[in-house]
């Protein structure tokens, strides 16, 4: 029934303890947001569902059979490096079966053509990753994990440093994917948050999530309130939210 469970994790890097007590069940086909300070565990925790870092205790179970696309920050991703966008969508293909040289398949080359098309970056195929706005750029590092056609896609903050137009494009695109693969996204855009996920957690070394029901109510916003970060009350999103349906939570 579920994608992803997690219970009882703790990660530490060294000495440092990054995630404790986390429990998180991610539902076939959801759409969860993560939302934390800077330093709070998101990327770690992203990192322990692929099997990147082993936790020091707990366990995290994937579904089997269930393919897992990730999407890093961009900021990780060195721009200057010369390469056309046609070469980093085929380059999803490598993640697998790394060969050096390896000779893409002509089925390899019609999926990176579908992808482009469905993104809408097929027009820049031939140009080098370095001339793209910072929305083309993201979707040509979506596109790259897409080509493996994952069930589960991971983003690590796809929309920060984006202008308000491009982020409610890359919302939008992932809304779509949504409605055949679950969606796990990191992000600080609260504004995007409540139009476009069902679930909702803070992640601040542990966790605060509400499980199961589609819909934000003010119950599960409560939980996601005692995040201890004041992210949530300076969104204008939430504040209309509260303002709406929220009568109690500040009891
Ligand atoms: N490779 C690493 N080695 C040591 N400490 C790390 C490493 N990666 C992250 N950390 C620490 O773990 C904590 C969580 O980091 P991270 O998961 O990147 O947080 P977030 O993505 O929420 O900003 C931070 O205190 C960070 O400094
Ligand atoms: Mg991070």
């Amino acid at each position: 029934m579920y994608d992803i469970e997690i219970k009882n994790l703790q990660v530490n890097y060294g000495d440092v303890v990054a995630l404790r007590d986390i429990n998180l069940k991610v539902r076939h086909k959801s759409f969860l947001g993560i939302i934390g300070p800077n330093g709070g565990g998101k990327t770690t925790l992203f990192k322990v569902i692929l099997g990147l870092i082993k936790p020091l205790s707990g366990t995290v179970k994937v579904k089997d059979n269930i393919k897992i696309g990730y999407v890093p920050q961009s900021t990780s991703f060195d721009k200057s490096f010369p390469i056309l966008v046609k070469d980093v969508i085929l380059m999803g293909k490598l993640d697998k079966t790394f060969i050096a040289f390896k000779r893409y398949s002509q089925k390899d080359k019609k999926e990176a053509v579908e992808v482009m098309k469905k993104l809408d970056i097929y027009h820049l195929k031939d140009r080098q990753i370095g001339e793209l706005s910072g929305g083309q750029l993201q979707r040509v590092l979506i596109g790259r994990t897409l080509v493996n056609n994952p069930d589960v896609l991971l983003l690590d903050e796809p929309t920060s440093s984006l202008d308000s137009d491009a982020k409610r494009e890359i919302f939008d695109l992932l809304k779509e994917l949504n409605k055949n693969k679950t969606v796990l996204v990191i992000t600080h855009d609260m504004e995007y948050v409540f139009k476009y996920i069902d679930s909702l957690a803070c992640v601040n070394q542990n966790i605060h999530y509400h499980d199961e029901d589609k819909s934000i109510t003010a119950d599960s916003l409560k939980d996601v309130y005692n995040c201890p970060i004041n992210l949530l009350l300076q969104s204008g999103a939430v504040q209309k939210r509260l303002g709406k349906e929220g009568e109690g939570l500040n009891d």
